[in-house]
């Protein structure tokens, strides 16, 4: 420093009493302080590139992703098989409409249970004394996709629902039937057979094709109602759909689902609600569209219904998600049921599925069975709408929440 800027400095420093002086030190240190906790914050920005070792893959050929792990859920809250009501699924909207309607799915809410799981489990049970071969395949090109579906069971029920299963070295124990599933080391039995014991789901496994598409090539389909394995079985996407005369399937859904199919990651399940109104109470085969051993069975056949005590709710809940190692897309449905006069007396219900109900274009109506009960559940629900609005339950007074 020369003598002309020291001389400067001093004359400033002698305009400054002292608690002046103190107090600027103290502001240049607290500046100088917040710089270095601002600077020591800033990370050098690294350029974060999701690896998906599939993304670019050929069409049929998956390779195998071992860095990726299924989160592990934790305990279902307060859960019981007496007392764990299922969820109640209200799927329908005042105006239908025809979508994919897929959503995110948690991966901790994958497989849910009940106090109906033995109900269901005892009907699953019952029905493959009769006709195990007809409702449960696993081809050779699904085997080890559904034994990889039941490491992720493995890993994942006993977590879920420890009141209900509990880790072995090779399989599973369930707590209460005392039933023990050993897979880990390979099995006998019909590994899908196995999985469908554990869950109230049926369960379906699709295999990516050298075309890309996406065939039905296992599954235990046991309860699902209004459709048979046989008749689905090694059919790609497209055919299960349109031999069943799903409605705008061609023009609204068929695109969007094979993109879907092709591109969904292990890391975003996903799941969809539907609804049903069926003319019986049988909750694994609606009767009514025709006996489940009959060559062609729908809507067609049914008779009309007469008593609204008929009338059932059915609805489902599908998921969808990709293993990583075999690269197979798992699809669950899981059917909620109850009888129409149940779901009636829920706030807002009424009038929001008459709504519904009359909203379904022609294809609609007649792929959903309308002429077989529309006699009977339209005035039934007119009646039960009008009295909810007479208490002030009201289409104006209705929350928007979306009615899963
Ligand atoms: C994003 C995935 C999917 C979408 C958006 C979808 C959509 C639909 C729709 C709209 C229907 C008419 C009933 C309803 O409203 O649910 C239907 C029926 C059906 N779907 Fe899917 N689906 C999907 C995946 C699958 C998969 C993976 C299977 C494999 C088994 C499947 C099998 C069926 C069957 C068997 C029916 C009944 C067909 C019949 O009446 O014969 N779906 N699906």
């Amino acid at each position: 420093m020369n003598q002309t800027n020291s001389g400067v400095l001093r004359s400033v420093f002698y305009d400054l009493d002292s608690s002046k002086w103190s107090r600027t030190v103290c502001g240049l240190i607290f500046i100088m302080v917040i710089f270095a906790i601002k600077y020591s914050q800033k990370k050098p920005k690294k350029s974060v590139v999701k690896r998906d070792i599939n993304a670019n893959r050929k069409y049929g050929h998956w390779t195998p992703d071992y860095n990726f792990k299924t989160p592990t859920p934790p305990p279902y809250p307060n859960w019981d098989i007496n007392t764990t009501r299922p969820q109640p699924y209200r799927a329908f909207r005042h105006k239908y409409s025809i979508t994919m309607a897929i959503r995110n799915m948690d991966f901790h809410q994958w497989i849910e249970l009940d106090n109906e799981w033995l109900k269901f489990h005892n009907h699953k049970l019952e029905r493959t004394r009769e006709k195990k071969q007809e409702l449960c395949v696993t081809s050779p090109e699904a085997r080890d996709a559904a034994f990889e579906l039941l490491d992720e069971l493995w890993n994942y029920l006993p977590h879920r629902y420890p009141s209900l299963f509990q880790q072995t070295p090779d399989g599973l124990s369930n707590l209460v039937t005392g039933e023990s599933w050993s897979f880990k080391n390979g099995t006998k039995e019909d590994p899908m057979y196995i999985a469908a014991m554990l869950l109230q789901d049926d369960i379906a496994i699709m295999i990516e094709q050298e075309d890309g598409q996406y065939v039905l090539k296992g599954g235990a389909i046991m309860l699902a109602g209004f459709w048979r394995l046989k008749d689905k079985f090694n059919l790609p996407l497209s055919a299960i759909h349109t031999s069943g005369d799903v409605p705008k399937y061609k023009e609204k859904l068929q695109t969007g689902m094979e993109k879907f199919f092709i591109r969904q990651t292990c890391d975003k399940p996903v799941v969809r609600n539907n609804y049903f109104i069926q003319t019986d109470g049988n909750l694994p085969w609606s009767k009514s569209i025709g006996d489940e051993d009959k060559d062609v069975v729908g809507w067609y056949t049914a008779e009309p219904a007469k008593d609204i005590n008929q009338l059932y709710f059915r609805s489902e809940r599908q998921s969808l998600r990709r293993l990583p190692k075999t690269g197979a897309t798992i699809f669950t449905i899981r059917t909620y049921f109850l009888p129409i006069t149940e779901l009636a007396q829920e706030p807002y219900v009424p009038r929001r599925l008459l709504n519904g109900i009359r909203s379904w274009v022609p294809e609609v109506q007649d792929y959903r069975g309308y002429t077989k009960f529309k006699d009977v559940v339209e005035p039934y629900l007119e009646k039960m709408a009008d009295e909810q609005e007479a208490k002030g339950y009201t289409v104006e007074t209705e929350p928007e929440v979306y009615p899963y």
